[in-house]
């Protein structure tokens, strides 16, 4: 398989990195990423070829193999090695990932992966066949099986924390690891993305070097008054969507099993190959990927957004519930269109109902920004404090803004109506046929959701007077 090119890539840089010693900060973010991608490029000379090269398949492997072997030896050598090597520490601590501008925390061995069968079909003409088994495919079908015991919810995940997220460092799972961790799967989705972008590129188009590649999907500005709507291109906020439109049309079963099967003559695990619950254990694993990955939108944790932590003991929901509703927060009254400014916006509403209104924590259930994500409120499974009279029988959501007289992006608007509702029913922690209402609608003292967002809502299945 085309490991041998990535192993290749992680030895060239690294060589590179350690004669010129250039200052990469070795921070664990995108950025620190890109920028020492770039400086090799750039000691490489400016041809754009020289990505293809690192990329392509690597003809000379003894030499990288001599390469490997003195650069492993030279203090200096950690950044590319430790960004590219993904392993899970016994302290649950999990290494070869970074955080993404998006606040995704992705690991990059899948995403490099994604990208090399990406280019090397590109540049020889050939379908990618290795796309789907080397991004995805390996990981969920070894992970549905080693796991077949537990329930399929266990199978996948988990998260996790970074000790500081402007200068991350430390990446701590919530719980033991699968060996789909969330940072795995994101990579892996950002891996397809990329690799069947490269793919479609005409053969006469130039290809661009691989910090390019990188810029363009990770680093981007969004317009106030639009966030991600009509915004051209591939970028990472989408990556749920554009993975789902790119696999959804295969047979994934099919995919995983032939995966499986390529895994187990390479690797000779035989018990793979005698395990007749392959077909159930694939089914139920694929049905739950869709439902975390696919359904839900991709929700920002509280600990990524820098949340104090509740005073109190919180008072568990019984669901499923039977109300949704809508707020807009007025204050801040300018959408948020980018992960820091969305996280500080938390931060500062958190510290509004905790300080100033005496509450135990920040009162929604969700909040959406217009960066492409859901952040995390109290959550799905804790009363909140939103609706008075109301918070123990719905979730509260809000829109970050003023919708008085202009309303969120139609992206934002959907993250809600479609997939905030999709998640939330599908996970039966609201039922099929609930009550959708603005936060006027049940107290009679607030114009919330705004004159705006509550004429858009009105029109939404769901809703009721
Ligand atoms: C790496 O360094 C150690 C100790 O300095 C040495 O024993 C070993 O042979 C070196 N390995 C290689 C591959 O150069
Ligand atoms: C919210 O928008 C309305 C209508 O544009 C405006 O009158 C009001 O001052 C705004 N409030 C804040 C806090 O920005
Ligand atoms: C929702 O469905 C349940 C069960 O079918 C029914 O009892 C309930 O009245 C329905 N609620 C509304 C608001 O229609
Ligand atoms: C609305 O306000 C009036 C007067 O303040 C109050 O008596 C009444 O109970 C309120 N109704 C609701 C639904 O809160």
């Amino acid at each position: 398989m085309t490991s041998l090119g990535l192993f290749f890539i992680v030895t060239l840089l690294g060589y590179c990195t350690v004669y010129s010693r250039p200052a990469v900060g070795h921070l664990r973010n995108m950025d620190s990423f890109i920028q020492a991608v770039q400086q090799v490029e750039e000691i490489a000379g400016h041809d754009d070829a020289m990505t293809v090269h690192f990329l392509g398949t690597s003809h000379i492997y003894t030499a990288a193999a001599s390469l490997e072997t003195a650069i492993l030896n030279t203090s200096s050598f950690s950044f590319f090695d430790k960004a590219l090597h993904h392993i899970v520490t016994d302290n649950g601590e999990e290494r070869g990932v970074v955080l993404a501008p998006d606040g995704t925390t992705v690991a990059l061995a899948p995403l490099m992966l994604g990208i090399e069968a990406g280019l090397n079909a590109q540049t020889e003409g050939t379908p990618a066949v290795g796309l789907f088994p080397l991004t995805l495919g390996r990981t969920l079908g070894l992970t549905f099986l080693s796991l077949q015991d537990f329930p399929p919810s266990y199978r996948l995940g988990p998260n996790g924390c970074w000790d500081n997220t402007e200068h991350p460092k430390v990446f701590k799972l919530y719980r033991p690891a699968t060996i789909a961790t969330d940072a795995v799967i994101y990579g892996g989705m950002d891996g397809i993305i990329l690799g069947t972008h490269l793919v479609n590129l005409a053969k006469s188009e130039s290809i661009p070097p691989l910090s390019e590649i990188l810029k363009g999907y990770y680093i981007f500005n969004l317009l106030e008054g639009k966030g991600l709507d009509d915004l051209p291109g591939k970028i990472s906020p989408k990556r749920r969507e554009l993975s789902r439109s790119i696999l959804e049309p295969l047979n994934l079963q099919n995919e995983v099993m032939e995966t499986l099967a390529l895994v187990w003559k390479l690797e000779r695990t035989e018990w793979i190959a005698f395990d007749t619950g392959i077909g159930q254990a694939l089914k139920e694993g694929l049905k739950e990927f869709v439902k975390k990955y696919w359904d839900c939108p991709q929700i920002i944790p509280r600990c990524q957004w820098g949340a104090k932590p509740r005073d109190g003991t919180p008072i568990p929901l019984s669901l499923p519930l039977d109300h949704l509703f809508v707020h807009h927060t007025y204050t801040p009254s300018a959408p948020c269109l980018s992960f820091p400014d969305c996280a500080r916006g938390m931060r500062a509403m958190q510290r509004y109902h905790q300080e100033d209104r005496g509450w135990s924590d920040i009162g929604y259930s969700f909040v959406v920004g217009s960066d492409g994500y859901v952040y995390e409120g109290v959550g799905w499974n804790t009363v909140g404090r939103h609706t008075r009279g109301q918070n123990s029988i719905g979730y509260g959501v809000s829109f970050i803004g003023n919708y008085s007289s202009v309303l969120p992006s139609r992206y934002s608007l959907d993250l809600l109506r479609r997939w905030m509702v999709q998640c939330a029913v599908g996970g039966g922690r609201l039922v099929s046929n609930f009550t959708l209402k603005g936060h006027r609608q049940a107290v009679n003292y607030t114009t919330c959701p705004g004159d705006a967002l509550f004429s858009e809502i009105s029109r939404w299945e769901n809703f009721r007077e």
